[in-house]
C-alpha cells in the first residue's frame, strides 16, 4: 500500500486492475473466470437466463395450499427456470422469510446447497460442519454466483466432479462413488448432486445436513420406509396433524427408472446435447433447459419422428400424469378436512394413528411424483404408477376416518372451505399474506444489497 502511494496515478490503477484479475482468479466459485479459457461453454452457459418465466404454481392449483398447511410451501411455489435465477430466486422467494440479521430464521443454512458454487467453495474452505451451521441468512454475504462451471467440473478444467460431499457419499452408499462411475453415470450424476430427494439430518453433532436418504434404495417406497426407521417428518400437518413428509425434487432418481433411464440415455444428451457454432466447433451446450428448444441435437439424434409428432406424445404424458394428480389431490385434501373434523368431534391420537399414517404415505408418494420435474417426459409410467398408490393410500385412509367420524356421532359429510383461489385457501388457513410479502420486500431492499457488497469486500481482501 504504502509503495503504492509513491507511484504514478495510472501506474496505481494498472496495477489495482491487474491484481484484482489475479485475485479473482483465484474464486472457484466465479463463474467469469472461466469466460475467457471456455469461450463457448461459457456463452451458451450464460444463455440459461433466457428461460425467465416464473410461474406461480400455487396460484394454478389452490389443492397446493391446503396440501402444505403449516409449511413453507403453502406460502409460496414456483415452477423452476433457468439456472441463472437460482440464486434470486431462493432470495425472493417468501418461504426463506425476511431474515434481519444473519442469525434470523426461518431457514437453516443448507437451503443453499443447490444453489450456488460458492457451495463448495465454502465447504472446501471451513469444512462441512462450519458451513452446515447456523441459518439461512448467514450464508447471504458468502453465496452469490450462480449454478456453475465449478459445481460440474474441477474448477479450471473440463474434467467433470461432483462438488459436494453430502452427494458423494450418497452414491457411495450406493456402490458408485463418482470416480468409478462410467462417463454416461457421471453426466447423470453432475445433475444427481441437486435433482434429487434429500432431507435435512438433525443429530446432536449435525445441526441440520443435507442428506440423501437411498440407504435403503432409490424407490418411492424404499425412501419412505427409509424415513418411517428414523420417523422423520418434515412438519406436523396444520388440519389432520399428520406427520409429513415434503418430496424435493427426485427427479434423478426417477428418470434413471424410465424408458430413456433404462436405456442409457442420459440428462446430458436431452439438456447438453453437443452442438456446432457458426465456425464448425463442437462443442457441449450448456444452455440447460427445454430440450425440445434443441431439438436437432436432442431427441433426432436418436429418432426419426418429426418434432410436433414427439412433442404431442409428451404432451399427452403430461396430461395424463396431471390427470391422477389432480384426483390424489381431490382424496387428500378431503382427507386432510375429514381428520381435522375428526380431531374436532374428539378423536384421540390412538385412534388416529393409522389413518394419519394413510395420509402421510399417500402425500409423500403424491409429492415424489410431481416434484420430480419433467416426470411425465422422463418416466410417466412409474409417475402413474406411483399416483395410483397415493389414491389408493389416501382412500385408505378416508375409509378409516369415515369410521372414526361415525364412532365420534359425525354423520354429515364434511364440507370443504372456498379453496377456488390460492388467495382463498391461504385466507381460509389464517396466513398474513400482506405481511409476509411487505416484509420480503423490506429484507430484498436492505438485506439483499449489503450481501453482495460484503462478498465484494470479503473477495477484494483476500
Ligand atoms: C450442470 C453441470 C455443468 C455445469 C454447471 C457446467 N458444465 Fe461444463 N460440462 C458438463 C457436462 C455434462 C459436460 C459434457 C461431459 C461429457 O461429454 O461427458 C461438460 C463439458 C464441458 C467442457 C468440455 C468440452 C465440451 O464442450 O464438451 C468444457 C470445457 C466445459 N464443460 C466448461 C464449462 C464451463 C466453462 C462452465 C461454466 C461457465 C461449465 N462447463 C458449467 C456439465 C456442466
Ligand atoms: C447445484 C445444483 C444443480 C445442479 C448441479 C443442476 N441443477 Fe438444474 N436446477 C437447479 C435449481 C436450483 C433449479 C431451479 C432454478 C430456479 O428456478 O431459480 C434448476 C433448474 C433446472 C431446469 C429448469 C430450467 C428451465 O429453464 O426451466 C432444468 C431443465 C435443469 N435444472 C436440469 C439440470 C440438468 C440436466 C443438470 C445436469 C446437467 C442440472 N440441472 C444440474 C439446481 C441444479
Ligand atoms: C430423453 C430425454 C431426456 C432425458 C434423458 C432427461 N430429460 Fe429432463 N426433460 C426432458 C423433456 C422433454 C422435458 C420436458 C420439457 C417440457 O416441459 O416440454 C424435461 C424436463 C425436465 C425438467 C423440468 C423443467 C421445467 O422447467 O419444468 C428438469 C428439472 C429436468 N428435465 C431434469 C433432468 C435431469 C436431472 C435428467 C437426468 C437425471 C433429465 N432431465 C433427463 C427430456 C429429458
Ligand atoms: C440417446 C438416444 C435418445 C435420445 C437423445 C432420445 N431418445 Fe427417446 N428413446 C430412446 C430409446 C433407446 C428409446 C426406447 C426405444 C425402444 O425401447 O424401442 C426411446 C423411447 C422414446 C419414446 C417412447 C417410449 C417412452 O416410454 O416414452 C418416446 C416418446 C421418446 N423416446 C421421446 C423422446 C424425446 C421427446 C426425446 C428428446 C427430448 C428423446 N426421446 C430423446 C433413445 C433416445
Amino acid at each position: 500500500m504504502l509503495d503504492r502511494m509513491h507511484l504514478s496515478g495510472s501506474l496505481v490503477l494498472s496495477l489495482t486492475l491487474a491484481s484484482a484479475v489475479v485475485l479473482a482468479d483465484t474464486n472457484p466459485a466465479d463463474n467469469a473466470n472461466y469466460q475467457k479459457k471456455f469461450p463457448k461453454q461459457y456463452q451458451s452457459w450464460l444463455a440459461t437466463q433466457e428461460s425467465d418465466t416464473l410461474t406461480d404454481a400455487l396460484g394454478g392449483d389452490p389443492n397446493l395450499v391446503i396440501l402444505w398447511a403449516g409449511y413453507g410451501f403453502s406460502k409460496d411455489y414456483n415452477a423452476p427456470r433457468g439456472h441463472m435465477y437460482a440464486i434470486s430466486d431462493v432470495q425472493k422467494t417468501l418461504r426463506t422469510g425476511a431474515p434481519m440479521t444473519a442469525d434470523e430464521g426461518p431457514m437453516p443454512m443448507a437451503c443453499w446447497s443447490c444453489k450456488s458454487p460458492d457451495v463448495p467453495r465454502l465447504i472446501e474452505g471451513e469444512g462441512e460442519a462450519d458451513y452446515f451451521t447456523g441459518k439461512w441468512a448467514k450464508g447471504g454475504p458468502q453465496i452469490v454466483n450462480n449454478i456453475g462451471c465449478a459445481d460440474c467440473h474441477v474448477p479450471g478444467s473440463p474434467k467433470l466432479r461432483v462438488a459436494r460431499p453430502f452427494a458423494e457419499r450418497a452414491f457411495v452408499a450406493l456402490n458408485t462413488p463418482f470416480n468409478e462411475a462410467s462417463r454416461k453415470q457421471k453426466q447423470n450424476m453432475v445433475c444427481g448432486q441437486c435433482h434429487v430427494e434429500y432431507y435435512f439430518e438433525k443429530t446432536a453433532a449435525q445441526p441440520n445436513w443435507v442428506k440423501f436418504p437411498w440407504d435403503m434404495g432409490t424407490g418411492v417406497e424404499q425412501i419412505e420406509s427409509y424415513y418411517d426407521s428414523i420417523a422423520f417428518s418434515d412438519w406436523q400437518h396444520q388440519l389432520s396433524k399428520a406427520p409429513m413428509l415434503k418430496a424435493q425434487h427426485p427427479g434423478y432418481e426417477t428418470s434413471l427408472v424410465g424408458t430413456h433411464g433404462q436405456n442409457g440415455v442420459t440428462c446430458t444428451d436431452c439438456h447438453m446435447p453437443k452442438v456446432t457454432n457458426a465456425e464448425g466447433k463442437r462443442f457441449t451446450s450448456h444452455n440447460i433447459g427445454n430440450p425440445f428448444d434443441q431439438f436437432e441435437a436432442t431427441c433426432a439424434q436418436c429418432h426419426s419422428q418429426d418434432k410436433a409428432f414427439l412433442m404431442e406424445q409428451i404432451e399427452q404424458k403430461k396430461q395424463r400424469v396431471n390427470q391422477l394428480k389432480l384426483e390424489a389431490e381431490r382424496q387428500l385434501v378431503h382427507a386432510h378436512f375429514e381428520a381435522a373434523a375428526a380431531w374436532k368431534a374428539g378423536a384421540t391420537q390412538a385412534q388416529m394413528q393409522a389413518a394419519l399414517q394413510d395420509i402421510r404415505h399417500g402425500q409423500w408418494r403424491w409429492d415424489f411424483a410431481i416434484a420430480s420435474h419433467g416426470v411425465a417426459a422422463h418416466a410417466p409410467e412409474e409417475a402413474l404408477r406411483i399416483l395410483g398408490t397415493a389414491i389408493n393410500k389416501a382412500a385408505d385412509a378416508r375409509i378409516k376416518l369415515a369410521h372414526i367420524l361415525a364412532q365420534q356421532g359425525v354423520m354429515t359429510v364434511v364440507e370443504l372451505p372456498d379453496l377456488s383461489s390460492k388467495a382463498s385457501a391461504q385466507a381460509y388457513l389464517g396466513m398474513n399474506m400482506e405481511q409476509m410479502e411487505q416484509q420480503k420486500a423490506e429484507f430484498l431492499k436492505k438485506i439483499v444489497p449489503l450481501w453482495q457488497q460484503e462478498y465484494q469486500q470479503t473477495m477484494d481482501s483476500k
